[in-house]
């Protein structure tokens, strides 16, 4: 969010003046629409019976279909509402007008959804799409998320989630975009261009919300919600990192997290949200809490009761409420009795009026009628993009005897029942989609012509089918399966302690190698998985994650070879669960794991990774040479020559890393600091260059300082955090 012209500052400010203690807390107030009756059991009991399994999804579907819903009309008139989660662009605008004409300031009402991977054109999830590395295309698909959600009313977008995430047990892995801090930051710089970049018109662009601010994704043991602690050193270099990109790329809003930071939950965190984010970082807008966190304050034993939580929370600088109404109810006493001062208050108000003005809203509040059934026909540009990302997001992970890729002629067992189930390509948290637009694999194969049979054999759940086993050893002369998690086993709340395949599905592999035929394995999951045992049965394995609604003809396109595969890991794959959490960027320790005992290493293990950081193949290879690393007053300009040594075009990942020698503080091992992309035709060179900036390659220390320290660097570039060439700078700053 830029800030505001002097006349729009001008005109919050009288808005200001004018409001009641009353209605400034119901701008911090922010509601979803309530169930408030039609079944037997409060809400909260329903919820739960679906998610322990005493109802089915379909029979919450039904009954909440026919509840009465509560859209909080009443106290939208009187002041006492600022935001709500609704997507339906009529009753949004039914609500809006309530809040423009019968409200007695006629202040605008802000529409917050969870878009977190594309709204109706789902694209894949965060941890596949970054792994294309390309700031371009997370940039396009942002804005094509942003222009669809403003036609249904959502001018407020839940997104990007920028935690860093070393730990694949945590099943939020699946929603961020990797381990890495540089990557998510450039991740975090595109998205924010793309949800709000486009002013040319109010229908183009929305609020983003930063979250989860900040550390969730460190939670200790890779549970979700659980504690985090951390040295200010680690909180700056890494996981403050991308949020803060993405304030000075002038995002609107950001979100607390649930998790407590060194003791003190983020919600009412005084350090992380005044200090650095508010003061350092000089943040002009909003900041939401997460939903029900001000009352879970009083759980995480910080807060003796909701008041205590309310004015904790305020004064620590949260200045909506998602979901309590613990605002609504206690923050009118709280100044009244001096507990709070009111001027904390108008710092919060005066935020989101001042996101609401620059949002637009204020002179367009509604949904215009003709942009209702803009996309009711998705159009074949939000089409082509969601197959492009989902293509380029694919990673492939061993390819044996070049068994990839497949020819359409050939006679394919399609097997697995993921690959038959539409609704699965979506991922966690897509909310707005529709089952019609969803191609499954199987779908994708038919529409590419391929001569195959479907034998779903099994699926992350349930038994095997061995009839089906025995067709699918009698068709093909190649068997693809298609296997790994459900969209359910990833997301929120969803952490696990053992990420090997789930239920028989190893066996299943072992079953289809047994018939000698050459086994595919197409992986559909959401976080790393610890494959040590599949890797070495299959000849040929591909990590498809979850990649939205184009998912089948994506993995079409390079199952049999129209797309040459250029998606990397933005995440490392452990060997083993018990590796966790792993990740390519740790420290250098004094004993560098080896093969010697006394290292750092485990008895039963390697301490390598199965794929790490940066990681995929291709259909053709590369071979880089001529390394260079050039010194310029502010910056490394370095340059590789990289071939495309194989026999078809393609394009390249090419990264750039970097490594403190000895420093005053202990620096990772290796630190990517760029990436660039070069397209390379069969046996074509190219001199790919980027540069360093020296201000870029320093680190905080744990008093807050950003230091960049004189001495010996270590550049490499190179294929992936594994693979690359290194060469030796003496830098001063
Ligand atoms: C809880 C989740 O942590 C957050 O990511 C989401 O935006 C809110 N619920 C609202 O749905």
């Amino acid at each position: 969010m830029k800030r505001l012209t002097q006349e729009q500052k001008a005109r919050v400010k009288e808005i200001l003046s004018q409001m009641t203690l009353e209605e400034k807390i119901g701008q911090m107030n922010q509601e979803s629409v309530s169930i408030v009756g039609g079944f037997d059991v409060p809400f909260e009991e329903l919820i739960e019976m679906m998610t322990d399994g005493r109802i089915s999804n379909e029979e919450f579907e039904k009954i909440l279909s026919n509840a009465e819903r509560d859209f909080h009309e009443e106290d939208i008139r009187t002041g006492r509402v600022g935001s709500l989660m609704v997507s339906d662009p009529r009753k949004c605008n039914e609500l809006q007008k309530i809040a423009m004409e019968e409200s007695r300031l006629g202040i605008p009402l802000m529409f917050g959804l969870d878009v977190i991977h594309g709204f109706r054109t789902v694209y894949p999830i965060a941890i596949a799409e970054a792994g294309a590395f390309d700031t371009d295309l997370f940039e396009r698909t942002a804005s094509m998320a942003a222009k669809e959600s403003r036609t249904q009313g959502v001018n407020w977008h839940f997104a990007p989630m920028l935690d860093i995430a070393r730990d694949a047990r945590w099943g939020r892995v699946s929603e961020g975009p990797g381990e890495d801090p540089y990557l998510v930051s450039a991740f975090a710089g595109a998205k924010i261009k793309g949800l709000q970049g486009d002013r040319s018109s109010t229908e183009n662009y929305v609020a983003a919300c930063l979250k989860h601010y900040v550390a969730y994704g460190a939670c200790e043991a890779g549970r979700d919600y659980n504690t985090t602690m951390m040295p200010d050193s680690m909180l700056r270099n890494n996981y403050l990192k991308p949020f803060k990109t993405a304030v000075e790329a002038g995002a609107a809003t950001v979100m607390a997290s649930f998790n407590d930071l060194n003791g003190v939950p983020c919600t009412v965190n005084k350090y992380t949200l005044r200090d650095i984010l508010k003061g350092e970082w000089e943040f002009p807008g909003l900041v939401v809490s997460d939903a029900n966190a001000i009352r879970e304050c009083v759980a995480h034993g910080i807060a003796a009761d909701e008041m205590d939580a309310a004015v904790q929370s305020a004064e620590a600088g949260l200045d909506i409420d998602m979901g309590t109404t613990i605002y609504k109810n206690k923050l009118e006493e709280a100044v009244a009795n001096g507990t709070l001062d009111e001027a904390v208050i108008d710092d919060a108000v005066e935020r989101i009026l001042s996101v609401k003005m620059w949002l637009g809203l204020f002179d367009h509040p509604y949904v215009p009628e003709e942009a209702m059934d803009r996309y009711d026909v998705l159009p074949k540009e939000h089409l082509d993009l969601a197959r492009e990302a989902g293509a380029r997001s694919i990673v492939l992970l061993k390819n044996e005897g070049d068994v990839l890729p497949l020819k359409k002629s050939q006679k394919i067992s399609l097997v697995g029942a993921l690959a038959d189930i539409r609704e699965e390509v979506v991922g966690a948290w897509a909310l707005s989609w529709r089952p019609e637009d969803c191609v499954s694999i199987r779908q994708g194969f038919e529409n590419a012509g391929a001569d195959f049979e479907y034998y779903p054999c099994c699926g992350p759940e349930g038994p095997i089918n061995e009839e089906e086993v025995e067709k699918a050893a009698a068709y093909g002369d190649v068997i693809v399966a298609v296997l790994g998690e459900t969209t359910s086993m990833s997301g929120e709340a969803s952490s696990k302690a053992d990420i090997t395949l789930p239920g028989e599905q190893t066996e299943l592999i072992k079953k289809l190698v047994a018939t000698g035929k050459p086994v595919v394995v197409l992986l559909m999951n959401g976080r790393p998985l610890a494959l040590q045992k599949e890797v070495e049965m299959v000849p040929a394995m591909v990590e498809c994650w979850h990649l939205g609604i184009q998912m089948g003809n994506a993995v079409a396109d390079v199952v049999f070879g129209d797309k040459n595969p250029e998606g990397r890991l933005a995440s490392t794959f452990p060997q083993v669960t018990g590796q966790c959490p792993i990740y390519y960027n740790h420290m250098s320790t004094g004993r560098p794991g080896g093969r010697s005992k006394f290292t750092s290493r485990y008895l039963d293990v390697t301490h390598e990774p199965q794929f790490p950081f940066g990681y995929g193949l291709s259909y053709t290879t590369y071979a880089y040479d001529n390394l260079k690393v050039e010194e310029a007053a502010d910056k490394l300009i370095v340059s590789v020559d990289v071939t495309n040594s194989g026999a078809v075009d393609g394009t390249e990942t090419v990264q750039l890393y970097m490594q403190d020698v000895a420093a005053s503080l202990v620096r990772p091992v290796r630190e990517l600091k760029g990436f660039a992309k070069a397209e390379l035709k069969a046996g074509e060179t190219k001199t790919v260059t980027m540069e360093l900036a020296k201000a870029d390659m320093g680190f905080y220390d744990n008093d807050k300082n950003y230091k960049t320290e004189d001495g010996l660097f270590r550049i490499f570039a190179g294929h992936s955090s594994k693979e690359n060439l290194c060469s030796e700078v003496t830098v001063q700053f």
